[in-house]
């Protein structure tokens, strides 16, 4: 049955747990839900799709991300079985449904300054997520800032010059910046895509001071010209006169006077990212066409699949799919609970690929935002190593500090069962342990003592069933719940999944 009203405390799962039925609420649903296990624990096929039916089920909208190339079935069978097929948006090489990044973005704000920043802010989180996944350089704050300050000053040349912006137009612009080799060589006779669009660019704002200007009295021109900061009172009167200054300053000076190898690998970040938005299938999917959705459509229920799966299209599906769950992410940011309270979900199995270092920013908030999301994954290790940098150890930890509810199947990785069982944490236990002498005659006693323990031990995460028919499809999965307390006096509960589970 799909909810009209959606309360925090609504049940969303009951747990039978040995003090009575334990209870599951949407609550617990958008304070996050991480799943470890190992390969073929039964993560997907256990608590994965139980969660998913349950959600699709109470009617939540969501986006779905794609590792592997089954995911998209696995998915269209999900909304079946839950009367959702009609909100199931696919985006797939060769599709109908298409979606605008820059259009959005620009859209989004009618400020032109502002949608300049959203569009900087997108480009770098997608080429910062993707040079970290390839052991990058990007702990370097030099090289960030960088590459921060080419993206930005691209983007707003574009904007001065054309009052747009598109992949097309960044990527020639990228590619013919000026160099101190083309420079001196003379190379550059002809004018190039950079050049040009310098030269709109300074054509627009020379329109503008003259337009100023021509509304000034003759007596305040007069005192415009003779005064030594004319240029800088009009850059405060036309910010584009002040953009346009940064501009020329930063091809001409700082960015020109890096040394060729920095130059260069700054250049190839951001050329290389967008020479692959330019390459299809992505190129008509998320950057040709206008949006025939937007993410704000799963506030309305939809959920939508991106169908790139990174098996099979790598590192591009792997990017697109970043960027648009970071400009979803940033657009379910900004709902009004009061106006609309229907939860979402992100979801992400093998969620490792998909990693970004604005989410544990984002998650931190997802809660009053009703996000609920859920990151599948086989072990800690697979996080440290996406997560890349040298802190990343503080930083997975925290970030999955920032998932209330984490769910641990069978695994057989050391770290992730240590964590488990950590997190679990200790318990009383009574120990008895037994005494026996046999000094001329017989005696056995039994001493008992209290003894602090792990609650469960990290080895009994190997034992754990992994579903199949060899177990009756049954999966065991140890919940843990943070911050609330189960009827058990505990924050974790041992579960069966039911691989047949149908909702
Ligand atoms: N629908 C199903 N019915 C019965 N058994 C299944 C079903 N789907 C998967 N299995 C089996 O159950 C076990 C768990 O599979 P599952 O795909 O859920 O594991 P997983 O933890 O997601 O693994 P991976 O890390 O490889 O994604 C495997 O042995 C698999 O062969
Ligand atoms: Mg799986």
């Amino acid at each position: 049955m799909q909810l009209t009203e959606f309360n925090l405390d609504t049940c969303l799962i009951e747990f039978p747990g040995n003090q009575g039925n334990e209870s599951w609420t949407i609550r617990d649903a958008v304070e996050g839900v991480q799943i470890f296990g190992g390969i073929g624990s039964g993560k997907t096929s256990g608590s994965g799709r139980m969660l998913a039916l349950k959600y699709l089920a109470a009617g939540f909208g969501g986006l779905v991300l794609t590792v592997k190339a089954d995911e998209r079935e696995v998915w269209e069978d999900y909304c079946r079985k839950t009367g959702r097929e009609k909100d199931l948006i696919i985006v797939e090489p060769g599709g109908k449904n298409t979606f605008n990044f820059l259009e959005y973005e620009s859209n989004s704000i009618s400020e032109k300054k502002s949608s300049a920043v959203n569009i900087v802010q997108v480009l770098k989180t997608v080429i910062r997520a993707s040079e970290e996944k390839s052991g990058g350089k990007s702990d370097d704050p030099f090289w960030e800032t960088a590459l921060d300050m080419l993206i930005s000053n691209i983007i707003d040349l574009c904007l001065l010059a054309y009052g747009t912006v598109s992949v097309r137009m960044l990527y020639d612009i990228a590619q013919s910046v000026p160099r101190k080799d083309r420079i001196e060589t003379g190379e550059q006779k002809t004018k190039n895509p950079f050049d040009k669009a310098f030269v709109a660019a300074v054509e627009n704002v020379t329109k503008q001071i003259a337009a100023y200007e021509s509304g000034l009295t003759q007596a305040e021109r007069e005192r415009l010209y003779n005064n030594d900061s004319y240029d800088d009172e009009l850059c405060n009167i036309i910010p584009d006169a002040r953009t346009l200054k940064f501009v020329d300053q930063f091809f001409t000076e700082s960015f020109l006077n890096l040394s060729e190898k920095t130059r260069s690998i700054i250049d190839f970040s951001f050329s290389g990212f967008l020479f692959s938005l330019l390459r299809e299938p992505i190129f008509s999917l998320f950057c040709r066409y206008h949006s025939t959705f937007t993410p704000e459509d799963c506030l309305k229920g939809k959920i939508i699949l991106i169908d790139l799966p990174v098996k099979f299209h790598h590192k591009v599906g792997r990017d697109s799919q970043i960027l648009f769950k970071y400009v979803w992410q940033r657009a379910m940011e900004k709902r009004q609970v009061k106006d609309n309270g229907r939860p979402v979900f992100l979801w992400a199995d093998e969620a490792q690929h998909f990693l970004h270092e604005y989410d544990p920013e984002y998650q931190a908030t997802a809660r009053s935002s009703r996000i609920a999301t859920v990151y599948i994954s086989q072990n800690l290790p697979n996080y440290l190593a996406n997560m890349g940098g040298a802190k990343s150890e503080f930083r997975v930890k925290s970030f999955l500090g920032t998932l209330g509810t984490k769910i641990f199947h069978a695994n057989a990785d050391i770290e992730t069962n240590k964590y488990a069982s950590e997190l679990i944490g200790d318990g009383l236990f009574e120990d008895k342990s037994e005494t026996a002498t046999a000094a001329g005659q017989f005696s056995a006693s039994q001493t008992k003592s209290i003894k602090i323990q792990r609650i469960v031990r990290p080895e009994e995460f190997v034992r754990l069933r992994t579903g199949g028919s060899q177990n009756n499809f049954r999966v065991d999965g140890y919940l843990h719940v943070q911050g609330s307390t189960l009827k058990n006096g505990f924050n974790h509960l041992k579960i069966q999944f039911n691989q047949n589970f149908t909702n």
